[in-house]
């Protein structure tokens, strides 16, 4: 039994959530998620109009009577203000256990989802900000360390310094997040004081991440290294597949490209035709570090299982340690 205080929080049997991924969280592979006994979560900006976000929650409540989440990106050119707000009602209309909300502050939606019975995690990628989030009201925080996929935040700190740090500034549950693949990446996070994961790039290597075939075998193929962050320049990088797109784009931004022209030039590069498509060569998207311990694409359950069955035998190696 996994019993840490966020199993409890969400009711879901192992502590595992699946972070929101933009074009691939549908409704069949969130459900494969919860289903596993993780927490799956549906990225409502796939769903921008109200009834296609509550078609695709009805949907996939008819594939898993499991708890769910949905994530909520504030990302202030993707999370427009009105948007959110009818996602949330929706959300709280259509009794959503859980939402992740990520990119920015969430005070102004923090009083309608918990009025609405909706709990909160909030994805953050430092101290200050998981102390403030605490502060609004969440129910736990995810921190983001710099190796993670996504928005990795401006202070190149990696999950080894940030979990343990985050975890001892607030008081509220947290999930480590970023560069997490196997039983290793859980047990090292609770070590450090988490109560539970969070993941993206490694659920994506997997036989119902609706990611394109090429990208999956490129997901295998991948070492840590091939991987690179762009955006800093606009205060909001974000690490992506390093191919010679991204490497361009890069060489651009080191060359003084930044602002306005910066944010076009990275919408035009990071795209879902390298996700949807495999367009490997005129696209990039973002994936995290951990590719490079990505050894097969899976089922998601046998990943999820996979990792808990790991986690526990290297508990059990580690007691023995101490009783020889
Ligand atoms: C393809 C992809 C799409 C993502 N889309 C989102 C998103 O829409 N919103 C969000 O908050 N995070 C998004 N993320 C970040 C993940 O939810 C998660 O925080 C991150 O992947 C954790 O790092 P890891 O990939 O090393 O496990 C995305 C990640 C990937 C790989």
């Amino acid at each position: 039994m996994w019993q840490t205080r966020l199993c409890s929080l969400l009711e879901i049997q192992y502590p595992i959530v699946q972070g929101g991924l933009q074009w691939l969280s549908t409704p069949e592979f969130t459900a494969a998620v919860s289903n596993s006994g993780a927490l799956g979560v549906l990225a409502a900006a796939m769903y921008p109009e109200e009834e296609e976000l509550r078609a695709a929650i009805r949907r996939l409540r008819s594939l898993t009577d499991k708890p769910f989440g949905v994530n909520l990106t504030l990302l202030p050119h993707l999370g427009l203000r009105e948007r959110v707000q009818r996602h949330v009602r929706v959300i709280i209309e259509e009794k959503v256990p859980v939402v992740e909300t990520s990119g920015r502050n969430p005070q102004e939606i923090i009083s309608l989802l918990k009025e609405g019975g909706v709990k909160i995690i909030h994805k953050v990628p430092n101290v200050r900000f998981a102390r403030k989030a605490e502060e609004l009201g969440v129910d736990a925080v995810a921190v983001v360390g710099w190796e993670c996929a996504g928005h990795p935040g401006m202070d190149e700190v990696g999950g080894l310094v940030l979990i343990p740090k985050v975890a001892r500034s607030v008081r509220i549950p947290v999930l480590a997040a970023g560069g997490i693949a196997d039983g290793h990446g859980l047990v090292a996070a609770l070590a450090l004081g988490a109560e539970g994961v969070l993941l993206g790039t490694r659920l994506m290597a997997t036989e119902e991440c609706p990611v394109h075939s090429r990208f999956k075998e490129w997901l295998v193929r991948a070492q840590e290294t091939d991987t690179l962050v762009v955006g800093k320049k606009m205060g909001d990088p974000v690490r992506v597949l390093r191919n010679a797109v991204a490497e361009a784009l890069l060489a651009e931004e080191e060359a003084g490209l930044a602002g306005e022209a910066l944010d076009r030039a990275m919408r035009q590069k990071i795209h879902r035709r390298a996700l949807l498509e495999g367009d490997l060569e005129t696209a990039t998207f973002t994936v995290g570090q951990v590719v490079g311990l990505i050894r097969e694409i899976a089922g998601v359950e046998t990943v999820i299982k996979g990792m808990v069955a790991e986690a526990e035998e290297i508990v059990q190696g580690l007691a023995r340690l101490l009783t020889l």
